[in-house]
């Protein structure tokens, strides 16, 4: 296990809120805010890789250390079940025993993972932005190239195309604060990092046939706008769920927290009241 860089607030059920890709933890400071201070504990760790967890491959690539056999197997490649144990780990470390699990695309596969791996662990399930099938051999190819553009030249060509694939029209032109901290924080990301998370994500395994015996209730959320994970992805989740509701948010595309928080975060809400 790494160690873990994570925010812990509130007091209550536990509801573990997990990012995508390639952004950190404080994509959730909106719903961190709102849940803590309704009764519930939010805990929302930066992944593998990511935000203050990116410390690990820093290390690696100084070639000044030996390098360390374990931590260049994590720089090279961080599968979907290595984020899902590292959250396992973080709750035995903060003594929870059972929580929500809220995951936004690849926070969503983690989710997946997480499920699979640990079923007695997870109370509820919150599948946000994000499918159930792999990749097909086209995507998977796209992932690699890049993760090329990435180690040769940084994230900043991702930054720079991103906030028009990843926000609605209503967000790029009202929220201009939105569009700037999306776009920070794919800048302050660490390229190893978020290679070995892309060519995990390139290797995860298709969660479909995985909904059918998902028993636990779920909230499957999506952008009406979200031309990455659209709509249909997340019927197909909601089809196959058996306890599951759907949301579709209005006005949001594939960063539905941040982009609309007021209603994210009142489904949110609502799901965790109904839960017994
Ligand atoms: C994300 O937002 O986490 C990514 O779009 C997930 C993916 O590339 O599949």
């Amino acid at each position: 296990m790494m160690t873990s860089a994570y925010d812990d607030s509130g007091q209550g059920p536990a509801i573990v809120l997990l990012h995508g890709f390639p952004f950190n933890r404080s994509m959730w400071r909106e719903q961190i805010d709102c849940l803590s201070a309704r009764g519930y504990r939010v805990v929302a760790p930066d992944l593998r890789g990511f935000g203050e967890m990116s410390d690990n491959f820093r290390f690696v690539a100084d070639a000044d250390r030996e390098p360390d056999r374990q931590a260049e197997a994590y720089r090279t490649i961080t599968t979907m079940a290595d984020m899902a144990r590292d959250v396992f780990a973080l709750m035995d470390e903060l003594k929870i025993d059972q929580a929500v699990i809220c995951g936004l695309s690849m926070g969503g596969y983690v989710a997946f993972e997480f499920a699979h791996l640990f079923p007695t662990r997870v109370k509820a399930l919150v599948l946000a932005g994000t499918r159930a099938p792999a990749d097909n051999e086209q995507e998977r190819q796209a992932r690699f190239q890049q993760v090329e553009q990435m180690l040769a030249n940084g994230m900043s060509g991702i930054a720079e195309a991103s906030p028009p694939k990843l926000l609605a029209p209503r967000t790029l032109a009202e929220k201009p604060e939105v569009v700037a901290r999306l776009y920070e924080m794919i800048l302050q990301s660490d390229p190893q990092g978020a290679s070995a998370a892309q060519r995990g994500m390139a290797a995860r395994r298709d969660y479909s046939d995985d909904l059918a015996s998902m028993n636990v209730p779920t909230l499957v959320m999506v952008g009406r706008d979200d031309p990455i994970r659209p709509v249909a992805d997340a019927e197909f989740m909601h089809d196959r769920i058996r306890d599951s509701r759907l949301e579709i948010i209005e006005d949001a595309a594939h960063m539905t927290n941040m982009e609309q928080p007021e209603v994210f975060n009142a489904a949110l809400l609502n799901f965790l009241h109904d839960l017994v």
